[in-house]
């Protein structure tokens, strides 16, 4: 029987690997049976036990990639990041079930992640399959947005690499322009993976390989998936 939104909330909250902020007004993580979690600066201390370098996933819903990394790259730590408990708990779950010490997940809004990660605390970040606010008036809230663009530089420094996996060629088409007028460097630019692929023989990167819940969905309605890689001034 599957488990219901609640049973997930409840069961995420005593998941070890799992930490949650419930507040905007006041900040503040919780881990394990809401523990009180002071994380900023100190996840690879704290949290990790050891220096290794943090991928974050951004909008990571049921993050496949958070796991799906983890298990290409037990060198390195993976934290996946989404508003919604019940999502995030397939994850945290999966991580668990394969001992895998080298993912965590955040549950918060992505916006108040300079409150959980110190200044160049990130290595890396995968955005997969964020929401991609088509309306003007919503522009902003796109995950490549200049003001994320801004929040991603702080939290990693100058010179971090992030991806775009997304199915919504609008929003690969802006975040492009975006980045660019932005000052990044470009690194890939392909409007359909899979056509690179039959043309290469291979993804641009491998991890591309790894599909997610949403991923699924938009192939099904025979979507090309798109991906962007980009490297912040
Ligand atoms: C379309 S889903 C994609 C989920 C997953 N990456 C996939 O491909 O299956 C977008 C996700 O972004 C999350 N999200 C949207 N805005 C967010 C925000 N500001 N902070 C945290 N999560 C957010 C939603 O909760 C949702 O799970």
């Amino acid at each position: 029987m599957s488990k219901s939104k609640l049973d997930k909330f409840a069961e995420l909250g005593a998941f070890p690997n799992a930490y949650q902020n419930f507040s905007y007004a006041q900040p503040a993580l919780v881990g394990k049976d809401g523990a009180p979690a002071q994380l900023q600066g100190a996840w690879g201390e704290a949290h990790f036990g050891n220096a290794r370098p943090i991928t974050l996933e951004l909008a990571c819903g049921r993050a496949e990639y958070t796991v799906g990394l983890a298990r290409r790259f037990p060198e390195r730590n993976f934290i996946g990041v989404d508003i919604k408990g019940n999502r995030i708990w397939f994850g945290a779950r999966q991580a668990l079930d394969e001992g895998l010490d080298n993912a965590a997940f955040l549950r918060t809004d992505i916006t108040l992640l300079d409150c959980f990660f110190g200044p160049g605390e990130v290595a890396e970040i995968w955005i997969t399959f964020p929401d991609p606010y088509l309306k003007k008036s919503k522009a902003r809230k796109r995950l490549t947005a200049p003001r994320f663009l801004n929040l991603y530089r702080q939290l990693a420094g100058p010179g971090v690499v992030v991806h775009l996996k997304t199915d919504e060629r609008r929003l690969h088409d802006w975040s492009l322009e975006t980045v660019q007028e932005f000052g990044a460097e470009l690194q890939s630019a392909e409007a359909d993976i899979d056509a690179f692929k039959r043309e290469h023989g291979a993804y641009p990167v491998p991890e591309l390989e790894i599909p997610t819940y949403y991923e699924r969905l938009h192939r099904d309605l025979g979507k090309a998936i798109t991906y962007l890689r980009f490297c912040l001034p």
